[in-house]
């Protein structure tokens, strides 16, 4: 046993101790998965300017990593064609530099929140193959290299992939495929070949949810690894982004996803972890599913969801542990409870920034291993 945090008495000197130093009293994630994998999580606007002290406590005392979770996207980066936004996301990699996190660009070409226009012309006709190139080139020279050197890691490909395997049939692959099957990745090795010239030292990633509940998608990722790779071109790393609930991902559906997607020789990354306590809705990652109305959750304080919860994220952690050869970073898709675009208690910390029978849950499945 290689960690040394007596965790048996955590739990019971933590009732006692002054609840208002957000998550100070207990070991550092960071600390505690230091010889396995970084932690880190997805910081928002309020955290990296300083309106959410105890948020921004609790990120700098727990992750050695850190993501973006709006401010480089196409639509808030880049809002009009001739406009770019530097502010927000210059405050990100400051908040990240200041602390010494490994930075994560997310994310460079995705279908959604990249503004319409992206993909017309003047006239509001679709653009040609080579416009929507000339622009998604543009696009992604001007901010990777604008943080060449200074952010280390970018999901330069999001959510490209449907359920069943086959490519998204979004605006990216219907202007620049053309509808061609030979022409059908063009726009992503288009987009990690950009990327690679524009900082040669950055790592670079392909990013989706649902790679570990269905088999169909992850080989979908698994045959688009392969391709890239077979044109000789740089990826790094695959995000399985594991937006999960209470009875998800089964251990045998990450288990497969971890171990094929390693098995291409790509470096395997957690990168949008949470456990989402309402056992009713929609289950996936897209954003505009679900309803902010329905987004809090009566049962999500109850000793017994958050009993669930803990034993959820201990089975995680133990694979995590089992494969830590081949991943190489845990990141949290928020820092607390109110930070989560889900809304319930899908994180570690609750919505007063304590830790939860979960984090200790997590702290104890490292000690186990
Ligand atoms: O900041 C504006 C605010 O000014 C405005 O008043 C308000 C009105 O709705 O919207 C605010 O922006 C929202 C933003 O989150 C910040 O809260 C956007 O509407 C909302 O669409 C946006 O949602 C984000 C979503 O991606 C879409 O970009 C979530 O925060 C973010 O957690 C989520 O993250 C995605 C990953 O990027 C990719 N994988 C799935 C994951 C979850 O959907």
């Amino acid at each position: 046993m290689k960690k040394t945090v007596p965790i048996a008495g955590l739990a019971i000197l933590w009732i006692g101790a002054a609840q208002s130093v957000a998550g100070q009293n207990v070991p550092s994630l960071k600390d505690v998965f230091k010889a396995d994998f970084l932690i880190g999580g997805a910081l928002n606007r309020n955290l990296v300017t300083g309106r959410d002290p105890n948020a921004a406590d609790l990120a700098v005392r727990h992750f050695n990593t850190a993501t973006a979770e709006n401010d480089l996207k196409w639509q808030r980066i880049h809002p009009q064609l001739s406009e770019y936004n530097w502010e927000p996301a210059d405050s990100f990699v400051a908040f990240c530099e200041q602390n010494r996190m490994f930075v994560i660009g997310h994310c460079l070409v995705w279908h959604s929140q990249v503004p319409r226009s992206v993909f017309r012309d003047d006239t509001g006709n679709n653009l040609t193959r080579d416009a929507l190139l000339a622009r998604m080139e543009e696009h992604i020279r001007t901010v990777v290299g604008r943080y060449k050197g200074r952010i280390q890691g970018w999901d330069v490909v999001n959510e490209a992939l449907n359920e069943d395997g086959t490519l998204r049939n979004s605006s990216w692959l219907q202007i620049i495929g053309e509808g061609s099957e030979d022409k059908r990745y063009d726009y992503i090795e288009c987009a990690f070949r950009w990327a690679h010239e524009a900082d040669p030292n950055a790592e670079l990633y392909y990013n989706d949810y649902g790679l570990e509940t269905s088999r169909a998608k992850c080989d979908g990722a698994v045959a688009l690894v392969k391709h890239l790779k077979s044109k000789g071109l740089r990826i790094d790393g695959v995000g399985i982004q594991l937006h999960g609930g209470l009875t998800y991902p089964s251990v045998e559906g990450l288990e497969y996803a971890i171990t094929s997607l390693a098995a291409t020789g790509v470096k395997v990354m957690i990168t949008e972890l949470d456990i989402r306590t309402q056992t009713r809705g929609y289950r996936g990652a897209d954003v505009s599913q679900v309803s902010r109305d329905s987004t809090s959750d009566p049962t999500a304080v109850a000793a017994e969801t958050q009993k669930k919860l803990a034993d959820k994220y201990a089975e995680i952690f133990s694979l995590l542990l089992k494969h830590k050869e081949d991943i190489t970073r845990v990141t949290f898709w928020g820092v607390y409870d109110k930070t989560s675009w889900i809304g319930g208690s899908p994180l570690l910390f609750d919505r007063n920034c304590q830790p939860k029978e979960a984090f200790f849950a997590v702290v104890k499945a490292a000690q186990r291993q």
